[in-house]
């Protein structure tokens, strides 16, 4: 009876009398009538009027079981009554029988009730509450379920300044004698006039994009003097080319086709892409990976390849990738390819199998910069092995490819993915826009942590900010303009490489703002690529830290709960930097009064506050 579209979970929608995979709820082998089935993490807020109690029997629904038997999914119940916890369940598996809960509720104005993923993120995290009810008082009016508003979408950021001003990494990467492409993200009016002093020999630079083209025969760390001028102002920054040292010194920044546009992508969308990068300031700040995903590729069958050289051919969506990647060079971005070691894409195209270096030589005569190597199948063998062939393989290409691996964490890639040649490795399943998908995946990275490092990075997926959908009609994300916050912050503190997943012609002020902090970027892009750790976590609020190349620390004050909570002078010690000099909002990029005379700020339910501090020394 009660308005089910006001569950918030994160995945699909809460269903009444099934699961949320639409069978019959089942819990431990017992079938249920009645009941509610939800995906974790969900919260449903209930409004009570003299109400008695509210019984249940709890558990993962059985549909999560794989067909050999697997037991999959791991989930809490908890139970808030007037906000104040009163119940959770221990973690509850796939297979595990019903938990018959009954919460007292004399008195309570509330009843909250949610699921949170364990731990270990929301993969096969099917909730179900069977048969839940409250039992009230005859005459008391029905309970109603509601979703508070979101608060409203603020851009916190101010404006970049007139002057000029040098974004984006402090260093940059290639191979001996491979073909050398950056283009200095630079920020204030235009017309902007580029400079650089020692720039290595074989290397040149257009001063009006600040392109920087060429190639070096040498390998060894240059440092280059780089300026950016313009009427008001000018400015000037060491920046870093590192030749032979390997790639993806920072994490990459860039876009990618697959949250967006699914398999409706074409090369007109990757062009509006390349130009969106430029007319919208994006590669002023450092963003400059244009990356096709899936399906861009023909279906299986004989002319699915190059008769004599075996090599993959694009379909009719992409008719002239050579000309493609030349439109994206042209403006000083790279492009990005997807391919995967199997028989098959993800979305049933051809894949990669026994053509690795026919389909590595394709890509290198096209220009592509970037390779996604997507596993795609059920089976689990080889996994390892078939990475490092295609990694060794990309080593002997004439030009330089990134390498991303893709098999969603398989056999702990972090542990092995740097000796396959990998730049980035997936470490989960696909992200979705909700709350539940996002933060069970960023905040769920601790074990990897040790092995992010320059050249080599945890892969946590792609942003889900912006207009998108995996289709042809993008809409806007359901994450709240907090989380949003929260997972630009977390991407930023973890050292994850940021692709953004929308409609690169509609990004709107806000989206822009998330994407377009200087100082925040600065963070993810921070040379020493420190992944950030958890270190305490208070009343639902985690304290994520990393150190920086200048001596000073990022800190994430990340407010996991459902409701707001504040954060005062006893977090100095939590923060662990007693006698900060300095402490600076990075998202308002204004200094704040010193941790010894009191921090007192508010974070909001599912937002976070991202700041840099320098120690006292
Ligand atoms: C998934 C991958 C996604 C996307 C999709 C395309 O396996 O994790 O990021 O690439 O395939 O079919």
């Amino acid at each position: 009876a009660m308005d089910l579209r006001k569950v918030e979970q994160g995945w699909e929608y809460a269903r009444t009398d099934s699961s949320v995979d639409g069978n019959r709820l089942r819990i431990g082998g017992q079938p249920f009538e009645h009941g509610v089935g939800t995906h974790a993490d969900a919260i449903a807020r209930i409004r009570l009027d003299d109400a008695r109690t509210f019984v249940a029997d709890v558990g993962v629904d059985d549909e999560v079981i794989s067909t050999n038997g697997a037991r999959r999914g791991s989930v809490r119940f908890s139970f808030l009554v007037d906000r104040k916890p009163v119940l959770t369940t221990p973690v509850m598996r796939g297979g595990e029988s019903a938990r018959h809960v009954a919460i007292d509720l004399r008195g309570a104005h509330e009843l909250w009730l949610l699921v949170d993923g364990a731990g270990d993120g929301i993969n096969y995290d099917h909730a179900d509450w069977a048969n839940a009810h409250i039992v009230q008082s005859l005459d008391a009016a029905p309970p109603i379920l509601y979703r508070p508003a979101a608060r409203p979408a603020i851009v916190l950021t101010p404006p970049a300044p007139a002057t000029p001003r040098i974004n984006g990494p402090a260093i940059t990467a290639a191979s001996v004698r491979h073909p050398f492409l950056f283009r200095i993200p630079a920020t204030g009016d235009g017309p902007m006039r580029f400079s650089a002093r020692q720039l290595p020999r074989g290397l040149t630079l257009d001063p009006r994009t600040g392109i920087i083209t060429g190639s070096v025969a040498r390998s060894g760390r240059y440092t280059v003097r780089v300026r950016a001028q313009n009427a008001r102002g000018s400015d000037e920054r060491n920046l870093t080319i590192a030749i032979g040292e390997g790639l993806a010194l920072t994490p990459p920044m860039g876009w990618n086709s697959w949250n967006v546009w699914g398999c409706a992508v074409d090369a007109q969308k990757i062009r509006d892409a390349a130009d969106q990068m430029i007319s919208t300031g994006l590669v002023q700040h450092g963003w400059n990976y244009v990356n096709i995903d899936d399906c861009w590729m023909r279906k299986p069958g004989p002319d699915a390849r190059e008769p004599h050289t075996g090599a993959i051919l694009s379909n009719e969506n992409f008719p002239d990738m050579r000309g493609l990647a030349d439109y994206v060079h042209a403006r000083g971005l790279k492009l990005g390819i997807y391919i995967g070691p199997n028989e098959r894409t993800c979305q049933q195209y051809e894949a990669s199998i026994g053509h690795e270096r026919a389909d590595l030589e394709q890509f290198s005569r096209w220009g592509i910069d970037y390779v996604k190597y997507d596993w795609c199948s059920a089976r689990r063998d080889s996994v390892q092995i078939k990475y490092e062939k295609f990694g060794a393989l990309i080593k002997t290409m004439p030009r330089d490819i990134v390498y991303s691996l893709c098999e969603y964490g398989m056999d702990s890639v972090w542990t092995w993915g740097a000796q396959a040649g990998g730049n980035l490795w997936r470490t989960t399943g696909d992200i979705v826009d909700t709350w539940g998908s996002m933060s069970g995946i960023g905040f769920n990275q601790e074990r990897m942590a040790p092995h992010a490092g320059p050249g080599h990075w945890n892969d946590p997926d792609m942003l889900v900010v912006g207009m998108l959908g995996w289709g042809p009609t993008p809409r806007p994300t359901r994450l709240t303009p907090d989380e949003q916050y929260t997972h630009i912050s977390l991407w930023s503190m973890l050292a994850a490489p940021l692709l953004i997943g929308a409609d690169m012609t509609k990004l709107d002020a806000f989206t822009l703002n998330l994407l377009t902090n200087d100082e925040v970027i600065a963070i993810n892009q921070d040379p020493l690529g420190n992944q950030a750790t958890r270190v305490a976590s208070i009343n639902d609020v985690d304290v994520y830290t990393r150190r920086l190349v200048d001596g000073s620390w990022g800190v994430g004050l990340f407010n996991r709960s459902y409701d707001d909570q504040a954060i005062d002078s006893a977090w100095r010690t939590v923060i662990g930097k007693d006698s900060a000099q300095r402490v600076r909002d990075v998202w308002k990029q204004v200094d704040l009064a010193g941790l010894n005379t009191g921090l007192h700020a508010q974070v909001p339910t599912h937002g976070v506050l991202l700041l840099r501090v320098w120690p006292g020394t």
